[in-house]
């Protein structure tokens, strides 16, 4: 855990033959893309490409996030949840306060020290002749609008509160200083924007930084709840603080980055990004987003650029939805307390489909759930809920199958909500950012339901059980498949 940086990570993967030197020579355009995808699906470790055409100075590093065990190693812990859910329980107690209270008292508390940003002299070097068409960002597939950065981080900080953000954005190079950033509207990084905006600020200061700790950038591209300082949440998962240096910006940065772009997003030059081939696996087509405006750039010896390809799933990005899910179930849990578990399948496309089961104790508490759910952050995106009964393991396909088959009427339980938020890069959206929805509840019901009581689930005679116990263990010791 607590990684200094991407160098002290390839250390640590190298040490555990999870890293391929790939020293034949690729291009930016397509290759890496192709080798990086073809290397997630086929659950190969991460590449490290150290012969990159046209960019002899740089190596580049892709596939780090190439499954769950991945995650597993970095956090040292097979059982995410219980590292938010201890975290929880050690800093949130039991108060009488609300979430989101909380979450704001997260400063005042002194135990937290030791995982707050501390500030270190940077390992990289301002370069003066640098500009963006030095950096081997990738063309990814043979329709994107251009070259891109995949996997930099975009540091935004609150005009009030000084909260930091880092989030994970495309950001399509335009030429050599300026680029355009694909925040989405209701991403932190445009939330940011538009208190600058409201302030009459329309040139918002910004860092766009490359190569850092996995844990800062797994926290970069994970829903964060708004007001949570990710710095202070990536100090939090690191079990140390991150070691920051500020920018003449204002703008603090990780101090041991691989790079970092100092400047500005311009609200008032907005131009069409993309197409872009995306997770969905389909090109998402060109849209408005404001542009980036490079002041300075900073460089560390020898430097390493990560990247990344998006797709058909499962790639990388899949990977991490399934991190995510595990991780915020406990701080889901503090908002929807019924619910029990959840399942965010990697072809179900993170935002597709959403699976929750909950502990159901009176009548409506399926839809009330699902309704719940869609409020919460950028679950507001799924597409589709299934609620199921908290016996139900939500990541056995069969067992929702079987719960949807065997509770719902599709007149009473399917759920349409038309004219909401979905994801904008969904292409099957009427009018996006704007879409339907569909609620599945597959739980049991009340009789205030059904208007009857729900039948009886057949169960077998327990006297029976005991009796026959010996005879059928003879009879599956005969037929080991049985086992
Ligand atoms: C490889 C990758 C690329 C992403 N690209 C974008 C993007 O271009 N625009 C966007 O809004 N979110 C993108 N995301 C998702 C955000 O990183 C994610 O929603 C994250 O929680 C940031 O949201 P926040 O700024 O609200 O915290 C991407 C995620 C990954 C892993």
């Amino acid at each position: 855990m607590g990684f200094k940086d991407l160098r002290e990570y390839i250390e640590f993967l190298r040490r555990n033959k999870n890293i391929l030197e790939i020293s034949d020579e690729v291009s930016t355009e397509l290759e890496i893309a192709y080798l990086t995808r073809e290397a997630t699906y086929s659950k190969m470790p991460a590449l490290l490409f150290t012969n990159v055409k046209n960019f002899p100075e740089w190596k580049v590093i892709t596939n780090i996030f190439n499954s769950l065990n991945v995650f597993y190693n970095i956090f040292g812990s097979n059982k995410l949840e219980e590292i938010s859910g201890k975290f929880l329980d050690e800093f949130l107690g039991q108060l009488p306060t609300t979430f989101f209270e909380k979450i704001r008292s997260f400063a005042e508390m002194s135990k937290l020290g030791k995982v707050f940003p501390k500030s270190k002299k940077p390992v990289f070097e301002l370069h003066e002749e640098y500009s963006l068409d030095k950096f081997p960002a990738l063309r990814t597939w043979p329709k994107d609008a251009g070259r891109y950065f995949t996997f930099s981080i975009t540091i935004t900080k609150d005009p009030d509160t000084e909260v930091h953000n880092l989030s994970v954005y495309r950001i399509q190079l335009v030429n050599q200083k300026e680029a355009i950033v694909h925040w989405q509207a209701f991403k932190r990084g445009s939330i940011t924007a538009n208190k600058y905006l409201k302030k009459g600020i329309t040139k918002v200061p910004v860092a766009i930084i490359n190569g850092v700790d996995p844990i800062t950038t797994f926290v970069a591209a994970s829903p964060v709840p708004p007001g949570l300082d990710k710095y202070l949440f990536a100090g939090i998962l690191r079990q140390e603080g991150v070691e920051v240096t500020r920018l003449d910006n204002g703008i603090l940065v990780p101090a041991n980055a691989e790079s970092v772009i100092e400047g500005y997003v311009d609200l008032n030059d907005v131009r069409l990004e993309g197409p872009f081939g995306d997770h969905l696996g389909y090109y998402t087509p060109a849209d408005f987003y404001p542009t980036l405006k490079v002041e300075r750039i900073y460089v560390r010896d020898q430097p390493i650029f990560h990247a990344t390809s998006v797709g058909k799933p499962p790639l990388e990005d899949a990977w991490i939805g399934r991190a995510v899910e595990r991780l915020f179930l406990p701080f889901l849990k503090m908002i929807v307390p019924e619910l029990v578990d959840m399942n965010l399948p990697e072809y179900g496309l993170f935002t597709g489909i959403g699976i929750f089961s909950i502990r159901k104790t009176y009548p409506g508490q399926g839809k009330r759930a699902m309704m719940a759910l869609w409020g919460v952050g950028q679950l507001s995106l799924l597409k589709m809920i299934i609620v199921v009964d908290e016996d139900v393991n939500v990541h056995d396909i069969n067992q929702i199958l079987y719960a949807i088959s065997s509770t719902v009427d599709p007149k009473r339980d399917v759920l349409i909500v038309d004219n909401v938020l979905t994801d904008s890069l969904d292409h099957t959206t009427p009018h996006p950012p704007l879409g339907s929805k569909i609620g599945i509840d597959a739980t049991r019901k009340f009789r205030e339901e059904v208007g009857r009581e729900w039948p009886e689930e057949v169960s077998d005679d327990p006297e029976v059980v005991k009796r026959m116990e010996k005879i059928l263990k003879k009879i599956k010791d005969q037929y080991p498949l049985s086992k």
